[in-house]
């Protein structure tokens, strides 16, 4: 059964060959010829050097572009130093809400619950029935929301601007968040978008685009990121039972084991940053007003930084990837996606004995230079109880 790391015919890292060979592969997006940066070390330095590869473009960041999906610039994403960590701080708090103790206990029960309810069943489909639950129940923890308020979410299906076929639901989730902060500025609670309606920056309220900012990248960011890392983990320890032993034999490898995870799936291929002045990236010129991509699934591959880079080792050590990104952007949502997956883990070691797989599909990003599988599109399991 193929599974996303071991399928010799479709390599986990398209990048492989142009970044050994020169370490810069010019690729071609939406009509736009965008140099990719591949290299571990190449990546952290452009991420650092924010005054030269700015995040400054609104709707630009994420490839392919999103104008033609959203209204608002995405706060505090699109928005360079120092800016953007005045805006940081503006929802710091709540990020780090994945770490207060309640909230580690409320996601085990809920993960604990949907685990449970799979074990019940002959066999389910993970991305619907247990991947997009979960995402959206879990960021209902996060964001201080009563679980009701989930099912909507649940609706929305793996991405939350773009249906399957490419078209555009991007008005309908700023209708709905509009709605909510509407609520929320009627009557105040203590949950995410009260708080927006609430804040201050540099001593004056929030706009409704800025609020608006930061939920587009709540609802957007965590979304099929978390997604597509549930339904790989579970596709791969349904093929490598090994590595499920593993963990079963010492519940605290789940810490190291969830960083190979985000290591290996590295769900967010790629994001672009736009060149302030003429530079070069490996060897290649851009001129200033260009894009440029870094690409954190082909630094997290790099066999310089990482030894046997295509095999998932659970115990791998170090494992500064770059899944999460690096430097002032780094994820505000990695300590939140961490709880979920080492939760995830944890709970699969005490309720799940085996995993098996009865049907598949893959979705994969197809861009003229290069065939990334992402995750699983349909992954039909069965769960089997210790
Ligand atoms: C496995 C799950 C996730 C992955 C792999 C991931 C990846 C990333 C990456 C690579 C960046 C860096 C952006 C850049 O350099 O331009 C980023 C930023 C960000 N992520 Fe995540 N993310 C995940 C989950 C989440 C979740 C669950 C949320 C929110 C609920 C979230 C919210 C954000 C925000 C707000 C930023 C912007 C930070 C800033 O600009 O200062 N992410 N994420």
């Amino acid at each position: 059964m193929p599974c996303p790391f071991h399928n010799p015919n479709n390599p986990t890292d398209p990048f492989r060959e142009p970044r050994e060979r020169d370490g810069v592969l010019v690729n071609n997006f939406q009509g736009r010829d965008i140099p990719m940066v591949l290299r571990h070390e190449d990546l952290r330095k452009a991420a650092r050097d924010w005054e030269t590869f700015s995040s400054d473009a609104p709707f630009k960041v994420p490839i392919p572009t999103e104008e033609d999906v959203r209204t608002v610039r995405q706060l505090p994403l699109e928005v360079d130093p120092p800016e953007q960590q005045d805006y940081r701080a503006v929802v710091e708090p709540f990020f780090n809400r994945a770490k207060l103790p309640e909230v580690i206990v409320r996601m085990e029960s809920l993960v604990g619950e949907l685990v449970a309810a799979m074990r019940e069943r002959d066999s389910f489909e993970a991305v619907r029935d247990l991947a997009i639950p979960l995402q959206s129940r879990a960021l209902a923890i996060l964001l201080d929301v009563p679980d009701a308020e989930a099912k909507i979410w649940i609706g929305w299906g793996t991405h939350v601007f773009r249906e399957g076929n490419g078209t555009s639901k991007g008005a309908a989730l700023e209708a709905y968040t509009n709605a909510l902060l509407d609520r929320a500025q009627a009557s105040p609670g203590a949950d995410f978008f009260s708080a927006l309606t609430q804040a201050r920056i540099n001593g004056r309220p929030l706009t409704r685009q800025e609020m608006l900012g930061y939920c587009s990248i709540v609802f957007a960011g965590g979304r099929d990121t978390i997604i597509n890392s549930i339904t790989g983990i579970i596709a791969h320890l349904a093929h490598r039972p090994a590595d499920f032993d593993y963990l079963r034999a010492d519940r605290k490898r789940v810490v190291g084991a969830s960083e190979e995870f985000f290591r290996a799936l590295s769900p967010v291929t790629h994001l672009s940053r736009k060149c302030t002045r003429d530079t070069e990236v490996h060897g290649v010129k851009v001129a200033a007003g260009e894009f440029v991509s870094l690409c954190f699934s082909s630094a997290n591959f790099d066999a310089t930084v990482f030894e046997s880079p295509d095999e998932v080792k659970l115990d791998r050590r170090p494992n500064p990837h770059v899944a999460f990104g690096f430097g002032p952007h780094l994820c505000l949502g990695a300590a939140h996606a961490r709880l979920v997956v080492r939760t995830l883990l944890d709970v699969l070691c005490g309720q799940v004995a085996r995993i098996e797989i009865l049907e598949h599909t893959w979705k994969t990003e197809d861009e003229p230079g290069y065939t990334r599988r992402v995750a699983a599109d349909r992954l039909q399991v069965r769960f089997y109880s210790r």
